[in-house]
């Protein structure tokens, strides 16, 4: 992607072309992996999808009344497991979608999927209901490592999935996480570049972070697990950035790489500062209402969140403007994540005030930052490591 085409995108203006995405949460999960905080969940009983569908559709109903027409560029189904939908239900939230708001003739419909025989074999439902791209959960290569992340597929299941997928879609995804306990460079390079083998215009890769109150950090305290330090993970950060550009797939973002031109839109919502709904159980969103900028966010928890949409036809637990400092904060923190930067003068509208140019100088003068030939500002190779505090040193 050229710089004016960034610049194009980025600066848009009008209702009809700012890109807008809508997000939709399915919670559910058939088992959860030890080292996952997102909001899933396991049920023992068959869930109601139909009960569901209705409330994603109400509530996508109640946001659509509030803000007001859109034109819908991007649908993420994310989750959780939303392979674990029926294509049917799948059909009846997208149907609500196009009921409230005109959906752009060039959509990105996107949705998550676990990589197991059963999920595959809906894959046509899922794209005769409209889904356009798929993001594969792959994870690892090879069994050994896919039992010790917990998953409950095997790599070659993985990969016949991403053989569907191909076979189907024009576009799909997959994702990897690398930095796993006991995993060498060579080794992570060696996975890399079989994965790249398989891709085909997108790789999402995560670098294992043990997060608080999960299995794996339990397991990390008691010392039964240990990750690579932070110089092994900087060193496979290094491969990872280095492998895939060779490949045609550079980093547009920290953990995305794409060929250009086919990044995922709907992320690039999210981290270009954009508007976007998020619907369904502990999903957040960014909406422009009325002049101003509002966080949303909706109940966690599936059951609580559903009696919520059916007695007031929201799910909403948060409901808060954003002041400007508070959207600068976010633009930066979104804005620094990608490869073609941010624009000062966004930061300066946004802001009510430019960047500083003191501190701006101090890291261009560690390398953390450099400034584009258009006038972008980014975070350099060596800025990425520490970029949390690349961007609370801008925003403070
Ligand atoms: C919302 S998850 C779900 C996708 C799908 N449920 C699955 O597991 O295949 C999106 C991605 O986040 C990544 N992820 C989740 N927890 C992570 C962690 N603790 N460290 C690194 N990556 C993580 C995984 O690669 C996962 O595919
Ligand atoms: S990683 Fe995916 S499948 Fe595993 S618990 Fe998290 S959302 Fe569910």
């Amino acid at each position: 992607m050229s710089d004016a085409d960034v610049l194009d995108l980025a600066e848009t203006t009008t209702r009809e072309d700012t890109p807008f995405g809508v997000y939709i949460h399915w919670p559910f999960c058939l088992s959860k992996c030890p080292y996952c905080d997102f909001n899933s969940h396991v049920r023992h009983v068959a869930v109601d999808q139909e009960n569901y569908a209705r409330a994603f559709a109400a509530e996508i109903a109640t946001t659509a009344a509030r803000i007001g027409p859109r034109a819908v560029k991007t649908i993420f189904f994310g989750g959780g497991t939303p392979s674990l939908m029926k294509p049917a239900t799948l059909a009846t939230v997208l149907d609500a979608v196009a009921k409230h708001w005109t959906i752009a003739p060039d959509v990105e419909i996107t949705l998550e999927a676990n990589p197991t025989s059963v999920e595959a074999e809906r894959f046509r439902g899922f794209r005769a209901a409209g889904v356009n791209r798929v993001s594969l959960g792959v994870q690892a290569l090879d069994d050994d490592s896919l039992k010790a992340l917990g998953r409950l597929h095997t790599a070659a299941e993985a990969m016949a999935a991403v053989a569907t997928a191909r076979s189907i879609f024009d576009r799909y995804s997959f994702d990897l996480i690398y930095a796993r306990p006991g995993q060498s460079a060579p080794a992570w390079k060696q996975e890399l570049v079989r994965a790249i083998g398989e891709a085909a215009e997108h790789l999402s890769l995560y670098q294992l972070t043990i997060e608080p109150d999960t299995p794996f950090a339990a397991l990390e305290n008691a010392g039964k697990l240990s990750v690579p330090g932070d110089a092994v993970a900087r060193h496979l950060f290094d491969v990872t950035q280095e492998v895939c550009a060779a490949a045609g797939l550079p980093a547009y973002e920290v953990s995305n790489h794409a060929r250009p031109g086919a990044e995922c839109r709907h992320n690039l919502v999210y981290w270009r500062y954009g508007e976007y709904a998020g619907i369904g159980p502990g999903a957040h969103g960014r909406l422009d209402v009325g002049g101003k900028r509002i966080a949303t966010a909706t109940e966690k928890r599936p059951e609580t969140w559903l009696a919520q949409v059916e007695a007031s036809g929201h799910g909403l637990v948060v409901d808060e403007t954003v002041t400007r400092p508070e959207q600068a904060d976010e633009f930066l923190l979104m804005g620094l994540r990608l490869t073609e930067g941010i624009d000062p003068k966004r930061f300066e509208q946004i802001a009510g005030r430019p960047i500083d140019p003191a501190r701006v100088a101090d890291l261009l003068g560690y390398g953390f930052v450099e400034t584009m030939p258009s006038g972008r500002l980014r975070v350099t190779r060596s800025g990425f490591p520490i970029l949390d505090a690349v961007v609370a040193d801008l925003a403070a």
